[in-house]
């Protein structure tokens, strides 16, 4: 079932909706640069990134896909001067809040990835409230990327392995990736099909290493808070002409 989307005269994205990728991941990047070609400050750069989170991950569930994860803040971002740090905490606090007083109308099941035991108490409790309310509910699968990074991800389940050998009788000549996987913050997702990075930069920045082995990956200029429900779907569509073949013919 082919669909075109859209009425612009532009060309439009052809997207089959009967065979999404099961897992998108986007790195929501280029809010400062947005908010400075508008002579804005970077917050409220962000401040747009999120509002345009709410309405891709909604769009996400309307059409069906089962997974999308979002790279929210990284490990590296802490680096950032504190003001905009805090102001980007704000933000998730005003998100999460108002993401829960919608939660019985959007039904989006939410996670997070990431070591939240910095964020502070108020914000750890949202999270965990966001996650609980939110745990029976059937269709797409949200999971925000929280002072995640992947190389940190990666220490941890070598770290959580090493003590179930010690302490759990788990044998360290011999695990499985499967395995090696359950130990992960994605544990039980299965690997993103595509990647998304907007904003024109060319690289992971220390997201999903891990789970990105055979992603495909889809870069545009466009920044975060402009990459629309049609960009979306012109990163699927294009995701949709690639010839996947994991190392076989
Ligand atoms: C992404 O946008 C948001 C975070 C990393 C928190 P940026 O803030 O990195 O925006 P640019 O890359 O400076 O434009
Ligand atoms: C990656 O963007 C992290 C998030 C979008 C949360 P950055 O803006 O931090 O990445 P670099 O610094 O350009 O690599
Ligand atoms: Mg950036």
């Amino acid at each position: 079932m082919a669909l075109f989307w859209g009425k612009s005269e532009q060309a439009q994205p052809q997207v089959d909706f009967s065979n999404l990728p099961r897992h998108i991941a986007i790195i929501m990047d280029g809010n400062g640069r947005w908010a400075k070609t508008r002579g804005l400050p970077r917050t409220a750069g962000h401040a747009a990134g999120a509002e345009n989170f709410r309405t891709i991950a909604t769009y996400c569930k309307e059409i069906g896909l089962d997974y999308l994860t979002v790279y929210a803040f990284s490990t590296e971002n802490w680096k950032r001067p504190a003001e905009e740090v805090s102001a980007i905490m704000g933000l998730l606090k005003k998100y999460l809040l108002e993401a829960i007083s919608r939660m019985e109308r959007d039904r989006v099941k939410m996670e997070f990835f990431g070591d939240l035991s910095v964020l502070t108490p108020e914000l750890q409790a949202l999270c965990r409230r966001t996650r609980e309310i939110s745990r029976h509910y059937e269709g797409c699968q949200v999971n925000i990327c929280l002072n995640y990074g992947g190389r940190d991800e990666l220490l941890r389940a070598a770290m959580a392995y090493a003590r179930d050998c010690v302490e759990g009788g788990a044998d360290p000549n011999h695990l499985s990736q499967e395995q090696f996987s359950g130990y992960l913050y994605s544990s039980g997702v299965p690997d993103p099909d595509l990647i998304i990075r907007p904003s024109g930069e060319l690289r992971l920045s220390n997201f999903l290493l891990w789970q990105s082995a055979y992603a495909e990956f889809y870069f545009t200029d466009v920044l975060w808070p402009d990459f629309s429900k049609e960009e979306l779907l012109r990163a699927i569509a294009a995701y949709q002409g690639r010839s996947r073949r994991f190392g076989g013919v």
